[in-house]
């Protein structure tokens, strides 16, 4: 709990407040079951009642600084590793997260294995798998319920997945593609949306419980994906390839991919969730996104602007940084909270809106909207993500007339550390 965090302040000589910026005096454990529940409305009443800057506490990760300030959103992607870490932070949220993978690593080591894995994202590489990825997405509709309700998040997961399997990790055997998709599935398995982010293994009673789980889910995964690596004759061109020359074990290569491939899962299969929700909602819009092909791209961006996948983008300090009239210490845990910062009203006039045509010239000049986030540590895998938006979008919508199974839109709400409707996408589909 951050009781009366102003009780603890003190200020600099230019009169900048050194402590945690002002937040809710609720117990933690209240705090992120009500921010878990509904982000954009704790978010944006705690950003009305004590300005931009503001501290919300998690039971188990603690203080965490959200900076809805627009003017901070680009020095503070930008500020790793300068003056902040991106893994530091991210391992705080999702300690299961290797530090030596492109995900968790920080510095030296994350420019290391950045460089090996990014090339196997090259847009040329990823255009390569177009067909492909439109293929498998063709099969995977086509066994979709008819009049039946169903949740589209599970779906999309699993042709995620299948799309990572065959197209990025080139796996090639059928036996061995659907067992190591199934495996993933496994790994990434959330049951409901439960109201925390994962615990460390030492982290309350949970924690130990969570950990096995973990391990025994993930074992699975390093077990394929060994069994794969070790009936190639030759390393490869592609990311397994990739990583094994850029780590001295099987074993370490494992370790640096597991979490690449629970980033590769989770966001693309919500970014599409959350497309087809808003134009089930919006029939207009959905007859318009197969019609007219110029103006999906912001169709999309306006769609993730109003559902972005990710809750925030996270940063740990490692220097002193002004923002908003407070000093933030190194050690800080920095949120930029997207769904409140693409909410924004001066960058975003009627926020709430769906409308794409604020896109039609590309995002807006200044405008808070970081989908991917930035820097160096920007999504490394917006190619493919991007890709698969543009192939498996219009799979769905030219077979399926999708309409929401539910009268009311489904709320976000945080499962770990990503949005997601709190429905997961409840949907009814007929076949056109
Ligand atoms: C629509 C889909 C996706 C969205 C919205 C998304 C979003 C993001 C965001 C916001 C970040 C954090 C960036 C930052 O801290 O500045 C990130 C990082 C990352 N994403 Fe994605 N992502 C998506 C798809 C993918 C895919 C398909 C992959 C496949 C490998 C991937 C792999 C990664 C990795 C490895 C990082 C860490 C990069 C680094 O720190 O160097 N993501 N993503």
């Amino acid at each position: 709990v951050i009781a009366s965090p102003q009780a603890r302040a003190s200020r600099t000589d230019d009169g900048l407040a050194i402590t945690l910026p002002r937040g809710p005096d609720l117990p933690a454990s209240v705090q992120t079951v009500l921010y878990h529940r509904d982000p954009l409305g704790v978010s944006r009443r705690a950003r009305d009642r004590y300005g931009p800057v503001f501290t919300l506490t998690s039971s188990l990760k603690g203080p965490l600084v959200f900076v809805a300030e627009p003017d901070a959103v680009q020095p503070l992607l930008r500020a790793d590793p300068v003056s902040a870490r991106a893994g530091a932070a991210r391992r705080r949220i999702l300690p299961q997260a290797s530090s030596r993978s492109p995900f968790g690593a920080d510095g030296d080591r994350h420019r290391a294995i950045r460089e090996a894995v990014e090339p196997a994202f090259a847009p040329e590489v990823i255009a390569a798998a177009r067909d492909e990825i439109a293929r498998i997405a063709a099969a995977h509709v086509a066994g979709w319920p008819i009049e039946l309700p169903f949740r589209l998040l599970p779906r999309l997961r699993t042709l995620a997945t299948d799309v990572f399997v065959g197209v990025v990790l080139r796996v090639e055997a059928p036996r061995r593609r659907s067992a190591l998709v199934a495996a993933i599935r496994r790994m990434l398995w959330t049951p409901g949306n439960p109201p925390l982010s994962p615990p460390a293994p030492d982290e309350g009673p949970l924690g130990p419980v969570v950990d096995r789980a973990f391990r025994r889910r993930t074992a699975a995964v390093a077990r394929l994906l060994e069994a794969e690596l070790v009936s190639r004759r030759e390393p490869g061109d592609d990311l397994l390839g990739r990583v094994v020359a850029a780590t001295s074990s099987v074993a370490d290569a494992v370790d640096a991919l597991l979490v690449v491939i629970a980033a590769a899962q989770e966001p693309p299969s919500i970014a599409l969730t959350n497309v087809l929700y808003e134009l089930a909602r919006r029939p207009d819009w959905r007859e318009r996104y197969l019609t007219d092909v110029q103006e999906r791209e912001a169709i999309v961006a306006e769609a993730l602007r109003l559902r972005p996948a990710v809750q925030a983008v996270l940063r740990e300090l490692t220097a002193p940084v002004d923002v908003g009239g407070h000093r933030l210490q190194e050690g800080t845990l920095v949120a930029l909270p997207a769904p409140l910062l693409q909410r924004d009203r001066a960058a975003f006039p009627a926020p709430d809106d769906f409308r794409p045509g604020r896109f039609a010239a590309g995002v807006p000049a200044g405008a808070p909207y970081f989908p991917f986030g930035g820097g160096v540590r920007r999504c490394v895998g917006e190619p493919l993500a991007r890709m698969e938006l543009t192939e498996i979008l219009p799979s769905v919508l030219s077979r399926l007339r999708l309409r929401p199974a539910w009268p009311t839109p489904e709320r976000m709400v945080v499962r770990a550390t990503v949005l997601v409707p709190h429905r997961s996408g409840l949907m009814i589909a007929a076949r056109r």
